[in-house]
C-alpha cells in the first residue's frame, strides 16, 4: 500500500459576477432557458489585474496555509489547465518563483481538460512516490472567459473562470487513490484551435455530442473507481462531480443510484470552470464542513479530449500546527 490523502484546499474566484441576466443584455438568450437546460444562474469573468497567474497564486496560497506545509516541504507543483496565461513559462514555472518552492521541485502544467485535475491528482501520486519531498500542491485553473466567443451564445452562456488548489501528502500507509483515466480521441465534438491554426481560439462545441458523451462517461467511471478501490458506492462520504451541466449530473446520480445529497454542486455560481471545477467545489464542501477527516471523496472528470477520470481521495487528519 501507497498513496496520497488530501490535507487541505484553497479557491479563488474572479470578483465580477456575470449573472444570466447580464447576458440578456448582450446576446439572444434567456434566464429560463440557461437555468432550466444547465442549471448555471451566474458565472466570474476575470477583470481588471486579475488572471490566471494571479487566481493559482491565491487559491495555492490559500491550501498551503491550511495544510500547515511549508513552500520548502513541497516536491511536486502541478497546475491542470487548458488556458494559462503563457505558454512559456508553465503557471506551475511562475508559482515556484512566486511562493518559493525549491529548485528541485517537479513544475508542470498539464492538460486533460475538464478532467485535468484528476489527472494531476494520479501523476502526483506517481511523482511521490519518487520524490524526495513527500508534499504535492496540485492545481485546476482557467480563464474560459478568454476563449469564448459572444456571438456563440451556445457556448458563450456554459463558462466560467476560477482555481482550485489542494496540498496532498504521499505515505507508504495512505491508499492509493485508485485513479481511473481514460481518453477516446475525438477532434469534433469539442475543440478549442490551438496556436498554429491561424483562426481565433474558442471554444466550439456539439452540446448534444457531449452530453451523449457525459451521462455515459460520468457514472461508468465513478463505479470504476469504486470497483478499484474495492469499496460499495454507499461507502463513498461524498461525490464531487465535473460541474458542466446539472441535468448531466442529475442523470448520473440516478443511474448510480447513490444519494443526491452527497453529489450537490456549485454550478448555479460558476458555471463550468472545466479542470478548476472540482477542486473549486472540493474547497466549499470542506470549508462548508461538508467534507472533513476522514472522508472518503469520490471525484470525477470528464470533457475536452474526450477524456475521463475518477480517483477516491480520501482526507487525512490535519497536521499539527496547521492554521486552521
Ligand atoms: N439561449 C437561448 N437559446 C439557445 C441558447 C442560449 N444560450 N443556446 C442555444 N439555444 C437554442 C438553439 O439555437 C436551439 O434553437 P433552435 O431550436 O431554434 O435551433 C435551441 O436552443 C436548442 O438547442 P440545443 O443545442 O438542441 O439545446 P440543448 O437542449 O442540447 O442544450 C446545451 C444545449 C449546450 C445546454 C446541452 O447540449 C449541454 O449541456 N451539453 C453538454 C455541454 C457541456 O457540458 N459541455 C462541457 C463538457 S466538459
Amino acid at each position: 500500500m501507497s498513496g496520497v490523502k488530501l490535507l487541505a484546499t484553497g479557491s479563488a474566484l474572479p470578483q465580477h459576477v456575470v449573472t444570466n441576466h447580464d447576458l440578456e443584455q448582450i446576446m439572444d438568450t434567456s434566464d429560463e432557458w440557461i437555468t432550466s437546460r444547465t442549471g448555471i444562474g451566474a458565472r466570474h469573468h476575470c477583470t481588471g489585474e486579475e488572471s490566471h497567474t494571479s487566481l493559482c497564486l491565491e487559491a495555492a496560497k490559500k491550501a498551503l496555509e491550511r495544510s500547515g506545509v511549508k513552500a520548502e516541504e513541497i516536491g511536486v507543483c502541478l497546475v491542470a489547465t487548458l488556458t494559462p496565461d503563457f505558454l512559456t513559462p508553465a503557471t506551475a514555472c511562475v508559482l515556484q518563483k512566486e511562493l518559493g518552492l525549491e529548485h528541485d521541485t517537479v513544475c508542470f502544467d498539464l492538460n486533460a481538460a475538464c478532467s485535468g485535475f484528476v489527472y494531476a491528482l494520479h501523476t502526483a501520486q506517481c511523482l511521490l512516490a519518487a520524490a524526495g519531498r513527500k508534499y504535492a500542491l496540485v492545481l485546476g485553473a482557467e480563464v474560459l472567459s478568454r476563449v469564448i466567443d459572444s456571438g456563440d451564445r451556445s457556448t458563450y452562456v456554459l463558462f466560467g473562470d476560477g482555481a482550485g488548489a489542494a496540498v496532498l501528502e504521499w505515505r507508504e500507509d495512505y491508499p492509493s487513490i485508485h485513479a481511473v483515466l481514460g481518453c477516446r480521441g475525438d477532434d469534433q465534438v469539442l475543440t478549442i484551435p490551438g496556436v498554429n491554426k491561424g483562426v481565433p481560439a474558442v471554444v466550439h462545441m456539439d452540446g448534444q455530442g457531449v452530453f451523449r458523451f457525459a451521462v455515459e462517461a460520468l457514472p461508468h467511471c465513478a463505479r470504476e473507481v469504486a470497483q478499484k478501490a474495492g469499496i460499495s458506492l454507499e461507502d463513498v462520504d461524498r461525490f464531487v462531480f465535473h460541474q458542466a451541466n446539472q441535468r448531466i449530473i442529475n442523470f448520473a446520480v440516478k443511474k448510480l443510484g447513490v444519494d443526491p445529497a452527497k453529489c450537490t454542486g456549485n454550478i448555479a455560481h460558476t458555471a463550468n470552470t472545466s479542470a478548476a471545477s472540482v477542486p473549486i467545489l472540493l474547497d466549499e464542501l470542506m470549508e462548508k464542513g461538508e467534507i472533513k477527516s476522514g472522508d472518503k471523496v469520490l471525484c470525477v472528470g470528464f470533457g475536452g479530449g474526450l477524456t475521463w477520470g475518477g480517483a477516491l481521495l480520501e482526507v487525512a487528519q490535519r497536521r499539527e500546527g496547521d492554521t486552521k
